[in-house]
């Protein structure tokens, strides 16, 4: 039986790129998206992969779209934390909402997901979960106290449970993406954004598809001694 993989935010950027590297990977992918229904719609209709709409920020939405999930295609073996958003502003100006907003849907919704699917892979011994921080979570970043905290949080997340899981046969990593070529980054100010790449050696944005093989590694069969880990794909902007 192929393993069932749940990508959220899955539909588009980092998350379209892993949810199509695992289907590759012979999995049984569900994409969960938050909210652009057109852009899930052409998602499925060009690869096959069936998009499910929930809030990761929303506790019980996730207690019921992994249940919805796991009722189309099986019980949920491998979870891809990766649906993020930003709010950027320097703390004088970001409002106690950006700051929340944040905290709820990049760090709350791997609690979230967590909580909906930990206790199955430990019943059944064997589980897989990849959350995707950042380098901004390992070295912060001016204007983001807010994404830079959720990310931080999410690779204290990610050594935790990774020790909670390791008898049970439920891996648990993260990947820290640099800047990569997508909508998220392309809202940053050209002119912001053109100091950043000159800073990182390999000398361009990263693809999509070069996080996306990292977690297809991290989610398979042969990966099973590596948890707790931190993968940073960056084109060596911040070695750590
Ligand atoms: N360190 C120190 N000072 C800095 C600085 C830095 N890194 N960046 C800017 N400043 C200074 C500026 O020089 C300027 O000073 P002066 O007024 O004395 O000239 C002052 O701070 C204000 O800078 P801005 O004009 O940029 O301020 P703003 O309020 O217009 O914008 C901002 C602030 C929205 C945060 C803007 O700087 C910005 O968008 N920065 C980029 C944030 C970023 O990298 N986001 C990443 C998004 S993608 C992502 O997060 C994915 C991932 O995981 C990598």
């Amino acid at each position: 039986m192929a393993r069932v993989a749940i990508v959220t935010g899955g539909t588009r950027g980092i998350g379209e790129a892993i949810s199509l590297a695992l289907q590759e990977a012979g999995m049984t992918v569900a994409a969960n998206y938050a909210g652009n229904d057109e852009r899930a719609r052409a998602f499925t209709e060009r690869t096959g992969i069936p998009a499910f709409r929930w809030d990761v920020s929303d506790h019980q939405a996730c207690l019921d779209g992994v249940a919805e999930v796991a009722a189309a295609l099986g019980p949920v073996d491998v979870v891809v934390n990766n649906a993020g958003i930003t709010r950027d502003g320097t703390l004088l100006r970001m409002t106690y909402e950006a700051w929340k907003e944040v905290i709820d849907t990049n760090l709350g919704g791997c609690f979230n997901m967590a909580k909906a699917t930990f206790a199955g892979m430990k019943d059944r011994g064997w589980g897989r979960i990849v959350n995707i921080g950042s380098i901004n979570g390992q070295a912060g970043q001016y204007g983001q106290v807010n994404y830079a905290a959720a990310k931080s949080g999410i690779h204290g997340f990610t050594k935790a449970l990774a020790q909670e899981g390791a008898r049970f046969g439920v891996t648990v990593n993260a990947i820290a993406p640099g800047y990569i070529d997508t909508d998220m980054v392309a809202a940053v100010p050209a002119d912001v954004l053109a100091k950043i790449v000159a800073k990182v050696p390999v000398g361009r944005l990263g693809q999509a598809g070069e996080i996306a093989r990292g977690v297809a590694f991290l989610c398979g069969e042969d990966a099973g001694f590596v948890t707790g880990s931190t993968l940073s794909i960056n084109g060596g902007q911040h070695m750590y």
